[in-house]
């Protein structure tokens, strides 16, 4: 196998690779920290040095302008540093509250159980992607944010297009001028929906998180028109193919290691455990970009001020310095923790989130679904490389559950 880092970031964004980019990540964390001289990107893939980049007052998360990803990038949260970071953070950071979240457990799960019973309906074989994993998160932000249920299928439209925002260029020219049309057009719509929606709530405030935002606010802050609409863009973005991603590695996973299904099945109290497991073995965020806010040391490396840096997360979370037979999935493991949501100011805003709909999501496909087992010919991968995860994964199985059913809407008919 070649060891030219090139060689091996062209590997790694060649669609080719998409289905299993874990040798190529073994070979690129081995060689870290080490420069691309084509993209002149630093690659840093162990977990040492991605912690101590991710959390270094030094760094800048500011990709604008840096010409780090091919699509231009908008003042969100995810590109600002301190102090403009630590305002729009704090603000936003009151409908993310662990309690504020729980509350939405039951419609959660309830939107779990609608689209089990679809599923149900069909018998079989379904795409458990475009029937599950997808509209689940779709709807639960859209639901969160008070976009009504007729518009949640353009929101989908315009929130894939907008997944490539994150890739990094690793190779020269390998979006095309269309792609980034569409990205720009689902900017727009959303920025035009939004727009009204801000307008509609500020006069008539809900109990939605929108609402929230709107009133958000300490002494005279409140977060301005422009931050809220972009600020309902990146939640939108950063929650929908992240989630759904996590949802279906994690069932993919299941299907392929019937032991730990079996376990999953049996013990449906392991399904936080098992999140976990799936952030660490196959990370919906595989990578993140950064830029050296002046020199620095990685991992015995000196890196010049003003350095793209890619920081290789799904390679970090095999790293054998910190788990023990990385390569095995185990939802019983509990070593070492991931960086699955990254580390320091930026970390995931919306990780308890994630974590409540995945647990809902894993725990459910584990009880409710009979025999199930994968249709190996339909998977098929995205080809986004920053966020991974497959488009197409059928399953066939004898029968859903109605007990598992019965159990998930049980929350939302006792509060609702
Ligand atoms: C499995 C699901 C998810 C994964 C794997 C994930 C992963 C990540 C990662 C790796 C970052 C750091 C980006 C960076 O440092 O450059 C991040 C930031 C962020 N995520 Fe998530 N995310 C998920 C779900 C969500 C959800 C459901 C929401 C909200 C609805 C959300 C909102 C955000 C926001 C707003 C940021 C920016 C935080 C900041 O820059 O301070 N994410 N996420």
């Amino acid at each position: 196998m070649t060891t030219d880092i090139s060689a091996l970031l062209t590997r790694l964004a060649d669609p080719a690779t998409r289905p299993d980019p874990y040798d190529t990540l073994r070979v690129l964390r081995e060689r870290s920290p080490v420069l691309d001289p084509v993209s002149g990107l630093v690659v840093v893939a162990r977990r040492a040095d991605c912690e101590a980049v991710l959390r270094s007052p030094g760094v800048s998360s500011d990709r604008r302008g840096a010409g780090i990803t091919v699509v231009p990038q908008q003042p969100n949260l995810i590109n600002l540093d301190a102090p403009d970071h630590t305002r729009l953070r704090r603000l936003a950071g009151r409908a993310f509250k662990p309690r504020v979240i729980e509350r939405w457990r039951p419609r959660v799960e309830a939107i779990a159980r609608e689209l089990l019973t679809g599923i149900a309906e069909g018998g079989g074989t379904a795409d458990i992607a475009s029937r599950f994993a997808y509209p689940m998160p779709v709807r639960v932000i859209c639901e969160m944010l008070g976009v009504p249920r007729r518009d949640h299928p353009v929101f989908e439209r315009w929130a894939h297009a907008i997944a490539y925002t994150v890739d990094p260029r690793l190779v020269p020219g390998r979006l095309d001028a269309e792609t980034i049309a569409d990205v720009e057009e689902a900017r727009e719509g959303f920025a035009g929906y939004f727009s009204e929606l801000i307008d509609a709530r500020a006069k008539d405030p809900r109990e939605d998180i929108l609402s929230e935002l709107i009133a958000a606010g300490e002494d005279e802050d409140r977060l301005t028109r422009t931050e809220l609409v972009i600020m309902c863009i990146l939640l939108l973005v950063a929650g929908h193919e992240t989630t759904a991603n996590l949802i279906l590695n994690g069932v993919l996973a299941l299907l392929r290691h019937p032991d730990q299904l079996g376990l999953l099945r049996d013990d449906p109290a392991l399904a936080g455990a098992a999140v976990e497991e799936v952030l660490r073995y196959d990370a919906p965020a595989q990578m993140v970009t950064r830029i050296a806010g002046g020199p620095l040391t990685v991992g015995g490396m000196e890196i010049a001020a003003g350095s793209p840096i890619l920081l290789l997360l799904a390679a970090a979370n095999r790293d054998p310095d910190v788990h023990e037979a990385p390569d095995v999935f185990d939802i019983t493991r509990g070593d070492g923790g991931h960086l699955g949501f990254a580390a320091g100011a930026h970390f995931c805003l919306g990780s308890v989130l994630a974590r409540l709909e995945a647990t809902i999501a894993l725990s459910a496909f584990a009880t409710a679904f009979a025999d199930p087992v994968l249709v190996r010919e339909s998977l098929r991968y995205r080809p986004h490389i920053a966020v991974r995860g497959p488009d197409r994964l059928q399953v066939s199985f004898s029968g859903i559950s109605p007990e598992a059913l019965e159990a998930l809407g049980a929350t939302e008919r006792v509060h609702g």
